[in-house]
């Protein structure tokens, strides 16, 4: 099964912001883990990240066509963005909602995800882990 793993804002520049919070490793590194991952799982995983929301939207479209899960992490996008939201309720295959630190234990406004209701799984704080989890619980959902 193919697995598109989307991330967006600011997730490439997880190695210069807070270790404790985001694990202190590149993304390169992060999406290196992530196709070893999958590969155990006998997964195929596609990882991109991007800056621009629309670019994000418009993968997650795509998507559509090919993918038989998705992992996304679209950094604070998460906690406004309804043009994700939307993208993702069309998605017509099991999506995990990912973020590296504990977004319920840190600031008010992070709390809030304007996803979690369109999303099959949500992992929360288990640093780069949590990507596996994702993983893991896609390859499940296939069975
Ligand atoms: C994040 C949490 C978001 O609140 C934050 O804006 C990020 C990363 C995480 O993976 O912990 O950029 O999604």
């Amino acid at each position: 099964m193919r697995v598109a793993v989307l991330n967006g804002v600011n997730l490439d520049m997880i190695d210069r912001r807070d270790p404790e919070l985001y694990g202190g490793i590149s993304l390169n590194q992060l999406e290196t883990r992530i196709y070893q991952w999958a590969l155990e799982l006998e997964l195929i995983a596609d990882c991109r990240q991007t800056n621009m929301e629309g670019l994000f939207v418009a993968w997650c479209h795509d998507a559509l066509d090919w993918a038989g899960g998705v992992v996304v992490n679209p950094g604070a996008w998460t906690h406004y963005s309804y043009a994700i939201r939307d993208a993702l309720e069309i998605l017509d295959v099991p999506v995990v909602e990912v973020h590296l630190s504990n977004i319920e234990e840190r600031e008010e406004w992070r709390r809030r995800s304007v996803l979690s209701d369109v999303v099959s799984e949500r992992v929360i704080g288990k640093g780069p882990e949590g990507y596996r989890d994702a993983l893991v619980y896609l390859s499940e959902r296939q069975r």
